[in-house]
């Protein structure tokens, strides 16, 4: 083979990440993507794609994008774990191969698994036997521990800690700091606030938040100090 083929060869496998979104949480997905030493090319799509690269990578398309090479990964950097799971979708659909990332500086336990499309940040522990589905975002030094199950497209976010046996539903957004106690159930698109500690069981969707959570009361029941009802 000539040594003019075996460059242009070398250039089509050139393994490149395509971060889809140039928001706060893509930027932070750039510096795992770097630190994970995977990808010779980390370039950015976005909605807007008028709009700027991230610390100095840059912005190639939005979702119309279709220069894709045979090496290339994707990751959809969108907080928002309804609209992250569309995005995801969508690429999936097209036959793009989606990525999976996982911090060097986090610790996996055995016989943890990790669907595509879902990152593990900085600092982040998962336990033994613990299941985690498709599009899950495992952030900044949060942790679930053992035997937990969560589903697609879940975001436990920065310092968030589930324990062990926890089973969290599709689209469910575990908040800051918040903390999930043991063998409870949280249902599909629960939103957990920020700084909440979940104790009983979680069973209708909705908003929960504070210590025990709770339920966030309609407005008019709260200025009126109304009962709100425990999830
Ligand atoms: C729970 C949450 C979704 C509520 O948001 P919201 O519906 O916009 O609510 P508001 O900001 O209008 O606040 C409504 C009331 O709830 C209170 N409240 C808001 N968030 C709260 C929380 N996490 N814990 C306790 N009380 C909270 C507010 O103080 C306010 O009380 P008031 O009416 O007595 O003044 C949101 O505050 C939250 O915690 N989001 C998670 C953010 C997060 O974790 N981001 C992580 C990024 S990695």
């Amino acid at each position: 083979m000539s040594a003019g083929v075996c460059a242009e060869m070398g250039q089509m496998m050139k393994r490149r990440l395509l971060i889809f979104g140039c928001s706060g949480h893509g930027k932070v997905i750039w510096d795992l993507a770097r630190k994970m030493k995977r990808y010779e090319e980390i370039c950015f799509l976005d909605d807007n794609p008028q709009g700027r690269g991230v610390m100095g990578a840059p912005l190639i398309g939005g979702r119309e994008f279709a220069d894709f090479k045979a090496a290339d990964e994707l990751i959809v950097a969108i907080g928002n774990c309804g609209i992250r799971g569309k995005v995801q979708k969508y690429f999936a659909d097209k036959g793009m191969k989606i990525a999976t990332l996982v911090h060097p500086n986090s610790t996996i336990g055995a016989h943890v698994t990790l669907g595509r499309g879902t990152v593990v940040m900085a600092g982040a522990v998962i336990n033994s036997e613990t299941q985690i589905g498709e599009g899950c975002i495992i952030n900044t030094a949060s942790s679930v521990d053992h035997d937990c199950v969560l589903g697609t497209f879940c975001h436990v976010a920065v310092g968030a800690h589930v324990a062990g046996g926890v089973h969290v539903g599709d689209f469910t957004w575990i908040g800051a700091g918040a903390v999930v106690s043991n063998h409870i159930s949280i249902c599909a698109d629960s939103l957990i606030g920020a700084g909440a500690v979940v104790v009983r069981d979680i069973e209708k969707p909705g908003t929960y938040m504070g210590v025990p959570a709770r339920s966030k009361a309609p407005e008019s029941r709260r200025k009126t100090g109304g009962k709100v009802s425990v999830g």
